[in-house]
């Protein structure tokens, strides 16, 4: 009896000690970050203020640089939103899971195509949520939705790790605002707009032709005239002529909740998902990815930001999109979690250049002093992008970081704070806190390669002990017209065939002495010359040698995983197509009442 009472009391003297080192009765607190990641689509480095630029109001997004770190050779792993993202959530070229293409394609079209992200594939979210964190996405994805049928969400964030998903499937695009011109394969749109009236005019004067009685035309040619003229219809009227009921949707989770999409209230409906997210898992270790739909064209604004930039509709999307920064930030530090959250801010790639008209004058991104810009895979412009941490207490306030990093560094960054030490595929990206830190000051990306579709257009190599940056170019693209900076007359630039100039020996820059890229390097100029070529030979020969064995692997494709990105799979079909109501009359809005 004595001796049990001793026993009991002894227990409750060790749970009140245990309690008080923990601070938390009975249960350790979990002392692993939360992550915000912040993605702009197609925003450019030059366009912020603490990257340069002395006309934009950004002082959001300068303040989370000057109360952490800003990296200033941040690289995208490719110049196009689906590859680029691909390569973003797995830490891996997007070639490793075949969300890359060989032809004019680089993004997927439709929500109703098969393509995506393969459900064998792993992202950061599917590790962090092994590893017990709460993973959210709210906004863009642009990776696929179904496979087979309609509703099986093979490609869904869902499936790939974010357990929870508020957002855009598909991207913000043109089509989601009649009257702007369409973003998909316009000239096809137009051949087959062309062919049916083409059909239709035959059709009618050969009705006319019989009905007058001038000739004797057999019935036989009539109908399948007809049959054709309604096919050729068919095909180009319910594809493109529906694109805003097809791809500007919304989901939350399974479910189609907006088709077609409002845009007047996007802004605010994606703000409010991403700070409830926050509020509602502030006691548990989370991940948010918010994947903005800014500075996207077709640049929607909510009236509070019209016509208030200097840089028209385009300035005005862009100061709202740093508003919608500033208001997460506040969101996180009023509910003390600043010294636990790693804050991360990027864009998905460089500016779109091409994106301009007479009307609203500029509607892509400043790529600042960088040649190039999206579509572009080895032009800076294209892949150099804004990179900001913040994490108070853990990450020096004000460092700025410029050895290379890329945004396939997230996803060993993130494991590695979480704690995952579990194996994983092979990754192409690393583990940035060392970087970040301060403990080391080079960067572990000594080669990296830039992918434009399926081809290798780039290499960029960082030799030890050097300042150097040596980017060899395997080839460039066709500027339209010639000497214009951009592909003007195809709106962007393409990576194959005719659109393209090889270059052998390849074009060599020192991008450290010459960001700008425009003095060439030669055996004269360059005493390392023949030493760079040869290195980056063997860095590719030995990346290349990497490509094989993959996990996925499926012969009938090239380096043995099945390509996403081809025209069966692009395309669209009806039984894929995600839609609220019965399909083929798919319309609803949110309940706001609801939330
Ligand atoms: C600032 O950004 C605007 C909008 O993209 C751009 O037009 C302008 O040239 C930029 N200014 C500088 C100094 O980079
Ligand atoms: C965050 O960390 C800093 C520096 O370690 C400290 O001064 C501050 O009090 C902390 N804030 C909170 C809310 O814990
Ligand atoms: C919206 O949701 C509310 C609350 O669940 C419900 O009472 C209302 O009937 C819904 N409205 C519509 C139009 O579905």
């Amino acid at each position: 009896m004595l001796f049990s009472m001793y026993a009991m009391s002894a227990a409750l003297l060790l749970w009140l000690l245990l309690a008080a080192v923990s601070g938390v009765p009975g249960e350790e607190v979990d002392k692993r970050p939360n992550f915000v990641l912040m993605m702009v689509d197609d925003l450019g480095i030059g366009d912020i203020g603490c990257y340069g630029n002395d006309t934009i109001r950004t002082p959001n997004i300068d303040r989370l640089a000057s109360e952490g770190v800003k990296l200033t050779q941040h690289i995208a792993a490719a110049p196009l939103c689906t590859p680029s993202r691909t390569a973003f959530v797995t830490g891996r070229y997007a070639i490793r899971s075949g969300m890359v293409s060989e032809g004019r394609v680089q993004v997927l079209l439709f929500l109703g195509g098969s393509g995506g992200l393969p459900p064998g594939e792993t992202t950061f979210a599917k590790r962090l949520q092994q590893q017990g964190y709460t993973t959210g996405l709210v906004g863009k994805w642009h990776l696929g939705v179904n496979c087979e049928r309609r509703g099986d969400h093979c490609h869904h964030p869902n499936q790939h790790g974010f357990s929870y998903f508020y957002g855009l499937p598909f991207t913000l695009f043109n089509d989601c605002l009649p009257g702007e011109n369409s973003d998909v394969l316009a000239d096809l749109q137009h051949t087959l707009k062309d062919l049916s009236m083409l059909l239709a005019v035959g059709l009618i004067t050969v009705l006319c032709v019989r009905v007058c009685g001038l000739f004797e035309v057999s019935l036989w040619l009539l109908v399948p005239l007809f049959l054709l003229c309604i096919l050729a219809t068919a095909v180009w009227y319910v594809p493109f002529v529906l694109l805003q009921t097809w791809n500007c949707i919304l989901m939350r989770n399974q479910d189609v909740i907006e088709q077609p999409m409002e845009l007047d209230t996007l802004s605010e409906r994606l703000l409010r998902e991403a700070q409830h997210f926050v509020k509602k898992n502030a006691d548990h270790p989370f991940l948010l990815f918010l994947s903005l739909a800014h500075v996207h064209t077709p640049l929607f604004n909510t009236p509070d930001f019209a016509g208030k930039s200097r840089h028209g509709r385009y300035g005005d999307n862009l100061e709202e999109m740093d508003w919608i920064i500033g208001k997460m930030t506040e969101t996180v530090d009023s509910l003390g979690l600043a010294n636990n959250t790693l804050m991360y801010f990027t864009s998905d790639h460089g500016g779109h250049l091409e994106s301009a008209d007479s009307v609203v004058g500029q509607k892509g991104g400043w790529n600042g002093i960088y040649k190039g810009g999206k579509a572009m895979g080895g032009w800076e412009g294209g892949i150099r992008v804004p990179g900001i941490f913040r994490w108070t207490g853990r990450l020096a306030a004000g460092r700025v970081v410029d050895e290379p990093t890329s945004l396939m560094d997230l996803y060993p960054t993130l494991k590695y704070l979480a704690k995952d030490t579990q194996p994983d595929r092979q990754l192409d990206g690393y583990n940035l806190m060392p970087l970040l830190e301060g403990e080391v000051v080079r960067s572990e990306h000594e080669f990296m390669f830039h992918y434009c579709g399926i081809y290798l257009n780039a290499v960029r190599w960082h030799p030890p002990g050097s300042d150097s940056i040596f980017k060899v170019h395997f080839f460039t693209p066709n500027f339209s017209p010639p000497g214009a900076g951009g592909c003007y007359d195809t709106k962007v630039c393409l990576c194959h065939g005719e659109h393209v100039t090889n270059h052998n020996p390849p074009l060599v820059y020192d991008i450290f002495n010459d960001p700008s890229e425009s003095r060439p390097l030669t055996l004269d100029t360059e005493q390392r010359y023949a030493e760079i070529l040869e290195q980056t030979a063997k860095a590719v020969e030995k990346h290349q040698s990497t490509l094989t064995d993959e996990e996925l692997s499926d012969n009938t494709a090239q380096h043995g995983v099945p390509g996403q990105m081809t025209w069966d799979k692009i395309l669209w079909r009806p039984w894929l197509q995600p839609c609220c109501g019965s399909f083929p009359f798919c319309r609803c809005k949110e309940n706001m009442t609801q939330v």
